[in-house]
């Protein structure tokens, strides 16, 4: 016996279904905010991977030596293939350039519920501004693509890289130190931050405040963490504005300010920020994102650029938690031919109603009315049309309403307006 293998799955026609209204909703969303779609390769070349994040990073790889000795990898993410095409054929766009996609993605990661190996995101990334009003909406698109699944309860926090090294450099911490404090702060391990604090002979008053700092959500708490710092009180006051725009313009209110946001990817810098959702337990982060720099390292003229990616998968996950009635996936209409004789008609009878958009089958089984009325209801089709020869001689069928068990006579010509869909 095969099986799939490890942190991989397969998506039965119940599972696709959600997979595929998630995706309709999501490009619908996308495409409301101006955004178009762009499609890159499952591999790149490994090196666009290491650029930024050295070589440490192939351990989280699937990366290869295809037969021509060309070192490739399966993408892990999408931001650096997105500003990888941007350079190479979208620079002369004009700008804003907002660019979506839907990709799977490839982590060596150690897999459990809501981590696999082969996982898909759905994201976007924004090149060429970094204005306000262009951050807050960033934000809001990603909150409003995950609302319009029809996800209740989630959270989003903010944080902000410009400030916490601005707060680390006061602290006198080197840089080494501070990359070793990162990941720390990142799963909020202040035990741990508080060891490498005191190994860099952080005085315990200053290292208590920076896990108070780290924890609070006070805008004027953190305000006063910084005063000697002109560029950390810029940041803060630019978050501020970016603030008041998503609560008063956006009205999006389900937020924090949390400093402890550090992301793990190393090419971000300045606002950050994740979509939790709550019901999920330990991997509950549904979307990460903010700005970033990648674009004049893949040889490109510097520009602006930030986005951010929704896990599809995690998203699945919360929505079934939530108990979310997913749109059903079933047939309009069921057809049963009374006997072989009626085969062909009922053959006519479902391409007609299939061109006119309906989901149409026809018995295959040749298995009779009452076995076929029992198929029909176990696969909740509502519809079925039964073409007999009596009815045939006069060019009529019977309809019957699976829920009422009604049955009526209707003519061949007037079957697609008897069975259409109402007007919505
Ligand atoms: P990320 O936080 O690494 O960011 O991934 C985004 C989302 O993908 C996560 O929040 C999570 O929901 C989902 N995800 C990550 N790893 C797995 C996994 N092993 N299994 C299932 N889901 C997973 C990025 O990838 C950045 N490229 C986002 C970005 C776009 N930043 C700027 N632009």
């Amino acid at each position: 016996m095969f099986q799939v293998p490890r942190g991989t799955r397969d998506f039965t026609p119940d599972e696709m279904r959600k997979r595929r209204y998630l995706e309709q909703t999501m490009a619908a969303t996308f495409t409301s905010f101006g955004y178009g779609e762009i499609q890159t390769p499952t591999f790149e070349n490994l090196e666009l991977f290491t650029a930024k994040s050295g070589e440490s990073i192939i351990n989280e790889l699937y990366a290869f030596t295809d037969k021509g000795g060309r070192e490739l990898a399966l993408r892990p993410e999408l931001t650096a293939p997105v500003i990888r095409c941007y350079v190479e054929k979208l620079q002369m766009e004009p700008k804003p350039l907002k660019l979506f996609y839907f990709g799977n993605c490839y982590r060596y990661d150690r897999p459990q519920k809501g981590r696999y190996r082969e996982f898909q995101q759905a994201g976007c990334e924004i090149i060429g501004t970094d204005t306000y009003e262009a951050t807050a909406e960033l934000m809001a698109l990603a909150f409003t693509l995950l609302k319009n699944t029809g996800l209740k309860n989630i959270q989003l926090n903010i944080g902000n890289l410009t400030i916490i090294g601005a707060i680390l450099k006061n602290l006198c911490l080197l840089e080494d130190d501070q990359k070793r404090l990162l990941p720390f702060i990142d799963k909020a391990q202040f035990d741990d931050v508080k060891s490498v604090l005191r190994d860099s002979n952080v005085s315990e008053n200053d290292a208590e405040r920076f896990i108070s700092v780290l924890q609070t959500s006070d805008i004027n708490e953190i305000r006063g963490f910084i005063t000697d710092d002109p560029t950390a009180v810029k940041e803060l006051d630019a978050m501020e504005t970016i603030l008041s725009l998503l609560k008063n313009a956006f009205h999006i209110s389900e937020y924090e300010i949390k400093l402890s946001i550090v992301r793990g990817l190393d090419y971000y810098k300045g606002l950050v920020f994740e979509i939790d959702a709550p019901v999920l337990g330990a991997e509950k982060q549904l979307c990460g994102g903010g700005s970033y720099e990648l674009v004049s390292l893949f040889g490109g003229s510097e520009v602006p650029t930030s986005g951010f990616a929704i896990g599809f998968d995690r998203t699945i996950l919360a929505l079934e938690e939530e108990g979310f009635p997913f749109p059903p996936l079933k047939l309009d209409v069921f057809i049963v031919p009374v006997n072989p004789d009626m085969i062909p008609t009922s053959i006519q009878i479902s391409q007609e109603l299939r061109s006119h958009g309906l989901s149409v089958d026809f018995d295959q089984l040749r298995r009779g009315v009452g076995k076929s009325l029992k198929y029909a209801d176990a696969k909740h089709i509502e519809r079925v049309v039964i073409v007999g020869p009596k009815e045939l001689e006069t060019h009529t069928v019977t309809v019957r309403d699976m829920k009422t068990g009604n049955q009526e006579t209707v003519a061949i010509t007037e079957i697609y307006s008897k069975l259409k869909k109402p007007d919505v």
